[in-house]
């Protein structure tokens, strides 16, 4: 088995994640909804992007900060909110959010982590909070408070799961459905091949809940029940007058994550929002529409002077990190590469990523003199 020394790019820390994770988990980070066309797009299109070669300029002084929120940010990336992270590594959403910490990033924590606001917030850097609307106003007030006790300053409100596109992968490995006596024995033999994830995360990373929903869950759900309450509990009715309960409840930024169009992006704008990721939640949700980096320039031409404009979906380098400053973005979201990361080697795994992607950023903006991202 190769080890987290051998990982320099993105897809090394994929493939060791894949020798890690039983099979159905890793099915579920690296898949996407449908035919995954989006999925694929979304990397494609940093391909089809050049940065210009610069020489003779003075780049002993390039600088890769940005302020965001009032928030300094050692470099322009931000840990995506990816769901169900604590399956991936022991109390992985607590390990992952130490690494950004110690990265100087932020960490956005999903409303379906397994770990808790309060569990993350207690390595020491309250993160940025993620929120699915649940049909249940009072619960989702409730929350909102707990997310603020716990010093989370940014809200990401995620606009794109009205409800949950389908992934074959899933469906093929029993991810989203109660297994019958022929699918136990096959997962207790999954278990035995990936004997260290057993131990690691199955028997020693407990509890397995939803800290975040736990408490409106049907009590004792299991995994596949949770996902079915979850896709008949989220609000398909969500519109824009919303934003009127969400901005009552939560005193900090809004980000409204899942824009893929100027006429969103405006409409964010108008209703006060404080900035939008570009966003096709990794090609997980609708496929068939753009890659989120070749709309990101008109969104960010469009509204880029009066909200923060960050973008997600495809990123896989350092290099992509600046390609997609130059479109206009002022910071990107990763969400796969953290998460084969942290199933590749922990919080120690996540910490060697972001070490990469930072001198990969600084590389490519040396080399393209690009003196700041800011
Ligand atoms: C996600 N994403 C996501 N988004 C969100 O708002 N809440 C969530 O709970 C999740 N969960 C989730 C799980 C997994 C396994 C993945 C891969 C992604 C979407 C995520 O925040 C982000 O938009 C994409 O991951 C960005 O694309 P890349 O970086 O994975 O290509």
């Amino acid at each position: 088995m190769a080890t987290l020394d051998f990982c320099a790019s993105i897809e090394d820390y994929r493939q060791l994640a894949r020798e890690k994770l039983p099979k159905i988990l890793f099915e579920y980070i690296d898949g996407g909804a449908y035919a995954e066309e989006t999925l694929r797009r979304n990397v494609e299109a940093f391909g089809h992007v050049t940065l210009t070669q610069r020489i003779m300029v003075d780049v002993s002084k390039v600088d890769s900060r940005v302020t965001l929120f009032g928030e300094s940010l050692a470099y322009p990336v931000i840990c995506a909110p990816v769901g169900f992270a604590g399956m991936y590594a022991r109390r992985g959403e607590a390990q992952a959010a130490r690494a950004a910490k110690a990265a100087g990033i932020p960490f956005c924590l999903s409303t379906v982590g397994i770990c808790s606001v309060e569990e993350v917030a207690a390595t020491g850097q309250a993160p940025w909070f993620q929120l699915y609307m649940i049909k249940d106003r009072d619960w989702i007030a409730k929350l909102l408070q707990r997310a603020t006790d716990s010093g989370c300053k940014v809200l990401v409100l995620t606009g794109d799961l009205q409800t949950p596109g389908t992934r074959y992968r899933d469906i093929r490995s029993g991810m989203m459905r109660e297994l019958d006596a022929l699918g136990k024995v096959r997962r207790a033999i999954e278990g035995l091949r990936k004997a260290q994830w057993t131990y690691d995360v199955y028997l020693k990373g407990r509890p397995h809940s939803f800290g975040n929903i736990a408490g409106v869950l049907p009590p004792n759900a299991s995994f596949a029940a949770s996902w079915i309450w979850i896709g008949t509990n989220f609000d398909p009715s969500v519109s824009w007058d919303d934003l009127a309960f969400i901005r009552q409840h939560w005193k900090g930024p809004i980000i409204l994550k899942g824009v893929m169009c100027v006429e969103d992006a405006k409409r964010a704008r108008d209703h006060g929002i404080d900035g939008i990721v570009v966003s096709n939640h990794g090609g997980r949700q609708l496929d068939g529409g753009a890659a989120s980096l070749t709309v990101l320039p008109e969104i960010a031409h469009a509204v880029g002077d009066e909200l923060s404009v960050l973008m997600d979906g495809g990123v896989r380098s350092g290099i992509d990190v600046v390609k997609a400053i130059n479109a206009g973005a002022r910071a990107c979201m990763i969400g796969r590469p953290w998460a084969y990361a942290l199933a590749a080697g922990g919080q120690a795994g996540v910490a060697r990523m972001l070490t990469g992607l930072q001198s990969e950023i600084r590389a490519a903006q040396v080399l393209s003199a690009r003196l700041t991202l800011g």
